[in-house]
Formats: structure tokens, sequence, C-alpha cells
């Protein structure tokens, strides 16, 4: 695939660029999920999809999911509490996505704390990963 080999090269001639393919996140959350798991065996798009829609109890005593700003269709456009537009987050409709892990962290830590008033494993964030790349 030539775009995967293109974002692979890209750290070799920047320099000290942090870019990665999403598929280099996933593979680095995978070697996570090793770690924390001895259970651990692969990833599941299935188990991703239906993560980023489970509803929760929010703060506010409202209902909150990943959906909730990403929308139904990851695909999409998205919206925050203050109404102000988020691009889509699957890969395969904003090539932007999953590709600077120090972002990537950022956010994960952010929206998992939001939703789940704790850290995300690193199970959870390869499923959702796994499910968003599997997103056409
Ligand atoms: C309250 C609104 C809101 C909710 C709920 C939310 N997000 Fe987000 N998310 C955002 C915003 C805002 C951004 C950053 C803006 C941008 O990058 O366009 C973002 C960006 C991200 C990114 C960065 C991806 C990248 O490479 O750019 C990840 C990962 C992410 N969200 C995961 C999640 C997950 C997982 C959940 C559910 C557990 C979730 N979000 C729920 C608002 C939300």
């Amino acid at each position: 695939m030539r775009k995967t080999s293109i974002l692979f090269a890209l750290p070799l001639w920047a320099g000290l660029s942090a870019a990665a393919a999403p598929e280099q996140i996933l593979r680095d959350l995978e070697a996570e999920a090793r770690r924390d798991s001895q259970t651990f065996t692969a990833f599941s798009a299935v188990r991703g999809e239906q993560f980023y829609r489970t509803e929760r109890a929010g703060v506010d005593g409202g209902k909150i999911s990943c959906a909730s700003c990403h929308t139904a269709d990851p695909r999409a456009l998205g919206k925050t509490r203050a109404h102000k537009e988020i691009l889509p987050l699957a890969p395969g409709a904003n090539r932007e996505r999953f590709t600077d892990p120090a972002k990537v962290d950022k956010w994960f830590r952010r929206n998992c704390n939001d939703v789940l008033g704790r850290a995300c494993t690193a199970v959870e964030k390869g499923d959702f990963l796994a499910w968003l790349l599997s997103v056409k």
C-alpha cells in the first residue's frame, strides 16, 4: 500500500518528526496490551465499536459516550459540548488522525477521563482504533 509506506518513511526524511501511521500506533498499543495482560490475544473491532457507543453516566448526570461528540458515524463531522466542530475521527475520512502519538495520548487521556472517569486500558484503545481503521 503506497499511502502506508509513505507514512512510514516520513520520520526518516523529516528528521525528528514524530509522524507515525495509525497502523504503527496500533502496533505500539498491541505491545502495551501484551505487557498488561497475559490473556490478551488480539484487538477486536466489534468490541471497539461497542466501546465507542456505550453510554455511561456523565459527571453532570447526563449520558455520555465517545459518540456524543464524535457522532454515531466516526467518518462524520463531530461537535463539542460548546458546539465547536470536530473533524472526522476515522483515519479513512481524515488522514491526519492517529499520526501524532503525542496528540493521540493527550486526547485519549482527556476523553477517557471525561467518559469513563478513568484512563482507558491499552486493550480498550486498541479495540477502538482497530474499529476506526475498519470503518471505510
Ligand atoms: C466532550 C466531547 C468528546 C467526547 C465525549 C469524546 N471526544 Fe474524542 N475528541 C474530542 C475533541 C474536541 C478532540 C480534539 C479535536 C480534534 O482533534 O479535532 C478529540 C480527539 C480525539 C482523539 C485524537 C485522535 C487524533 O489522532 O487526532 C482521540 C484518540 C479521541 N478523541 C478518542 C475519544 C474516545 C476514545 C472517546 C470515548 C471514550 C472520545 N474521544 C470522546 C472531543 C470528545
